[in-house]
């Protein structure tokens, strides 16, 4: 264990530890369920120049640990900036998510350029070092990246849909060209996470919001396979990257993850068997997770006992808390508080 894993809570548990009391930070944390993130949004004028102007992303980052003591800040931006550097067009509507123009031709997969557009990725840099300078020395700054095969559902499909099926069916249609994107969006992780770690982060999750929809054999080719090959690379520029992966909804295909991706934690979506997760998964590594965000937004008895069941389910052993999925707009301040202290007053 490093010095650096002495004084961080969070990454003393990614060394495989047990902190007495569990550090905390939510996916999602910056963003429209704190009135200082709308101001700061309202500001800023779109999203992208938001992720895009070092000074206004790095006070995105750090407002939700001014306001709630988080132990870890997680960078502000998007995993749509991936796609965005390989010079595919994105915007974000009000109310209506992520628009891109659709990848629809092995063709147009072919056309994708072989690095990251240095102006798209040095702003994201540049935020992370201010971040780092604001930072107390006790909080994680966590970088982060889409999984190829959830990046490939919003470049193919042009837009977030509800079962992932033109990803789907591209995959099965075009299984060489899906090959080849999963190939280039997986070596563009690889550049921009060494870029984040280079940058300052001292550790990084990689969201695969929607692992969960795909058949066990596809979910191994298209989401264990290039993640595998992610960390290894990652390691190879950086010994000993820590490493934090998010397979959502895969049920018990998430022992599958673990045996094949040598991540140091995994995040749990609200939906798993906790005894499931404690013989198979947290065996291996420590675990992140897992409160559902709608009893977050509920409050009151139904918070109480969802985080009582999370420290109880996986406390005794390496634990990270967050939610199960990011945090809701409509979620009240007073319920992430009340969370807040009933974890650390739980120990
Ligand atoms: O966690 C954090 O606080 C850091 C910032 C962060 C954002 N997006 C900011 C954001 C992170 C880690 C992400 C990841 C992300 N982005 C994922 C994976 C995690 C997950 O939640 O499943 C995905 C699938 C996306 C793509 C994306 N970005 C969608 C589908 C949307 C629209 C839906 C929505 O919630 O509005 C976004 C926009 C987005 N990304 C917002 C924020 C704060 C809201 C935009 C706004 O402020 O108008």
């Amino acid at each position: 264990m490093n010095a650096a894993s002495t004084r961080k809570p969070l990454l003393n548990v990614l060394a495989g530890n047990r902190e007495p009391v569990p550090p905390i930070w939510l996916m999602r944390q910056a963003g429209r369920y704190l009135p200082e993130y709308r101001e700061l949004r309202a500001r800023a004028g779109s999203f992208l120049d938001l992720c895009f102007t070092p000074e206004l992303a790095a006070e995105a980052t750090l407002q939700p640990v001014r306001r709630f003591g988080f132990d870890a800040a997680i960078l502000f931006s998007d995993i749509l900036v991936v796609p965005y550097g390989l010079g595919r067009r994105v915007s974000f509507e009000a109310g209506e998510g992520p628009r891109l123009d659709p990848l629809e031709t092995p063709a147009a997969i072919a056309a994708l350029p072989p690095r990251l557009d240095p102006s798209v990725v040095e702003p994201v840099y540049e935020a992370i070092r201010l971040v780092r300078c604001e930072l107390a020395p006790s909080v994680a700054l966590l970088g982060f990246c889409g999984a190829p095969w959830t990046v490939a559902t919003y470049m193919i499909a042009g837009r977030g849909t509800a079962d992932q099926a033109p990803a789907r069916l591209f995959a099965y249609h075009e299984p060489e060209a899906f090959g080849r994107l999963m190939d280039r969006l997986a070596s563009a992780s690889v550049e921009y996470l060494v870029g984040q770690f280079r940058a300052g982060v001292d550790a990084v999750q990689i969201f695969d919001t929607w692992a969960g929809v795909l058949p066990a054999a596809e979910f191994a080719r298209w989401c264990i396979e290039p993640v595998r090959r992610i960390v290894a690379a990652v390691r190879a520029e950086v010994p000993g990257a820590k490493i934090i992966g998010f397979p959502r909804g895969v049920g018990t295909s998430l022992a599958a993850y673990v045996e094949n991706v040598a991540v140091d934690a995994v995040s749990l979506d609200w939906t798993v068997d906790p005894g499931f997760v404690r013989d198979r998964i947290q065996s291996r590594v420590a675990v992140q997770g897992n409160l559902d965000p709608l009893a977050l937004v509920a409050g009151g008895t139904a918070l109480d006992r969802g985080v009582d069941a999370a420290l109880a389910s996986y406390g005794e052993r390496p634990f990270i808390f967050n939610l199960g999925h990011g945090i809701l707009p409509e979620t009240p301040l007073a319920h992430v508080e009340r969370m807040v202290e009933r974890v650390r007053r739980a120990a």
